[in-house]
Formats: structure tokens, sequence, C-alpha cells
């Protein structure tokens, strides 16, 4: 099992870190968090599957071959189980000057850790990974129910979602 990480942890906030709960951190995703309930926390979001160590590996490795790209991140708790995590894919366009636009994804806290700041904590961690690799906007798609959450982390609404399902 590798302890790999997607990328860099130098693209760790450290005022991130330094905001977290006692004995909490955030780090990258890495290749056995399929061991550290990394899956588990994402079912608190949605439907997720029943996914392999295999494919779970074979995921993880077509990401890490995209590490300017796909940021995924994990927030731990003091007994090392994966308590949070979020996504930010970077987006390479034309336009704009060849700007890089970020894309929030897949943000999820374990039912029983929310509340904490951990939520608004790691969408700073990723907007600092964006202001890092140097994206000019991040946006995100969220339900009603959690735009008061995305105000709370400094985000407002603009335009609409559409969706066409195959
Ligand atoms: N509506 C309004 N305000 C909210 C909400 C909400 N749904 N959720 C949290 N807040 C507020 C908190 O009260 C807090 O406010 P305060 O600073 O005044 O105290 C602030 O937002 C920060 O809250 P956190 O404690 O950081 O939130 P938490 O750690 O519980 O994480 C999250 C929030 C991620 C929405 C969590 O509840 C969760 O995992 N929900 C289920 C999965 C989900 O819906 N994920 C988001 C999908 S959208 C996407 O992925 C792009």
């Amino acid at each position: 099992m590798s302890t790999q990480p997607l990328f860099s942890s130098s693209l760790i906030s450290p005022t991130v870190l330094a905001s977290l709960p006692e004995g909490y951190t955030c780090r990258p995703l890495q290749r056995d968090d399929f061991h550290n309930g990394f899956l588990d926390v994402l079912r608190v979001l949605t439907t997720v599957g029943d996914i392999s160590e295999s494919a779970f590996n074979e995921r993880y490795d077509w990401l890490s071959k995209r590490s300017d790209e796909y940021f995924l991140l994990c927030i731990i708790d003091g007994s090392g189980g994966i308590v949070g995590t979020g996504a930010l894919v970077v987006e390479r366009k034309f336009i704009h000057s060849l700007g890089l636009v970020g894309h929030i994804e897949d943000i999820a806290v374990a039912k029983d850790q929310q509340g904490k700041k951990l939520g608004l904590r790691i969408i700073q961690a990723l907007d600092h990974i964006a202001e890092q690799v140097g994206c000019y906007k991040v946006i995100l798609d969220c339900s009603e129910a959690n735009e008061g959450f995305y105000i709370k982390c400094g985000y407002k609404r603009a335009g609409l979602e559409m969706a066409h399902y195959f």
C-alpha cells in the first residue's frame, strides 16, 4: 500500500491547517485511503456504489497521472480516519487568455462531524489550491439547501445549473 499523495502537500493552506480542531489535519488523497474511510465519507453526499479496492486503485492511478488537474483532499481526525473530503478540478481554457477555472466538486463531511467548520476549511483549502495554481475563479453547483453554507464560505449565487443525464 502506498501513502503517495495525489498532489504536492505544499499546496495545503497553512492557515487552514492551523484552524482545524486539535489533532485534525488536512492532506491530499493518498492511494491507501480506500482503507481510511474515504468512500464512506462520500456516502454522506450521494450513492457511491460497491467499489472494489482494485477499482479504487485504478481510478486513483488515473487521477494521479493528472495531478495538475485533479486535487482531492481529505480532513483526518485524531484517530487517522477520514472525516471530510472535497475536490478541485482545474479546467484549462482558451478564453480569458488561456484562463484556468476551478470546479469544486464532491464536498462531504461525516454526519457526526458536521458543524465543526470542517466543511468551511475544506472549501478554504480548495480555494487556496485554486489560487496557487492560477485559477481566475472557482465555481460549483449546489442545492438550495446548501446555498447558505457556500455563502458563509464567501461564494455568491451566479447563473443557473442545467443538466442532461445519460
Ligand atoms: N445552510 C446554511 N448554513 C449552513 C449549512 C446549510 N446547509 N451548513 C452549514 N452552514 C453554516 C454553519 O452553520 C456555519 O455557520 P457559522 O460560521 O455561522 O457557524 C458555516 O456554514 C460553516 O459550516 P461548517 O461547520 O463548516 O459545515 P459542515 O462541516 O457541517 O459542512 C456540508 C457543510 C459540507 C454541507 C455538510 O453538511 C455535508 O457534508 N453535507 C452533506 C453533503 C453535501 O450536501 N455536500 C455539499 C454538496 S455541493 C458540492 O459538493 C459542490
